[in-house]
């Protein structure tokens, strides 16, 4: 059984555990000690049996616009609706907060995720050169609420 609840200070550990899991290569942790802090209703997390499996990341950015910066389900727990269970509780959330507009973006080799965005109603709007620390190319994509 997987439950979708927000994320709590003890929880900062196993989360950053997978999230280095999934994206090895980026953010300072105290980056997420701090966006807890100054918007805590942004981050959701996945449980299964007591482990944390899957995470959001996202801010709202105006008084009516929401970014996703990161959203992570642990391999093994993939293709079973958690990453979608986490979509739509943030923005059922960010609805409540009188957001209108949700971006975000995706590196354009990830096809899963750009499959998983297109899926829950966000369209492409722009090819972001060089977006990457890698150099690779970013799709702006945006969802209307
Ligand atoms: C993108 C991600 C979060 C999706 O989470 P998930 O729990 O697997 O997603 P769901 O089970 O809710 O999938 C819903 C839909 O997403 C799409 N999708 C997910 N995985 C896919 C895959 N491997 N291939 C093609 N489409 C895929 C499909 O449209 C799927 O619907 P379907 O199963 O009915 O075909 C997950 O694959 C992940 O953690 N990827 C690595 C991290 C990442 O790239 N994050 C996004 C950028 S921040």
């Amino acid at each position: 059984m997987v439950k979708v609840r927000g994320l709590r200070r003890e929880d900062l550990f196993p989360f950053m555990n997978l999230l280095f899991r999934i994206f090895p290569h980026r953010y300072d942790p105290a980056t997420f000690t701090s966006l807890y802090e100054i918007y805590p209703k942004g981050m959701l997390v996945a449980e299964a049996d007591g482990e944390i499996v899957g995470f959001l990341v996202g801010i709202k950015s105006s008084r009516d616009k929401a970014r996703i910066l990161l959203l992570g389900v642990k391999d093994g727990f993939r293709r079973k609706g958690i990453g979608s269970l986490l979509l739509k509780r943030f923005l059922i959330e960010m609805t409540f907060e009188g957001v209108k507009q949700v971006r975000l973006e995706v590196r354009t080799s990830n096809r899963e995720a750009i499959s998983f965005y297109r899926k829950h109603g966000f369209s492409m709007v722009r090819l972001i050169k060089g977006l990457y620390e890698d150099g690779e190319d970013g799709y702006l994509m945006v969802k209307m609420l």
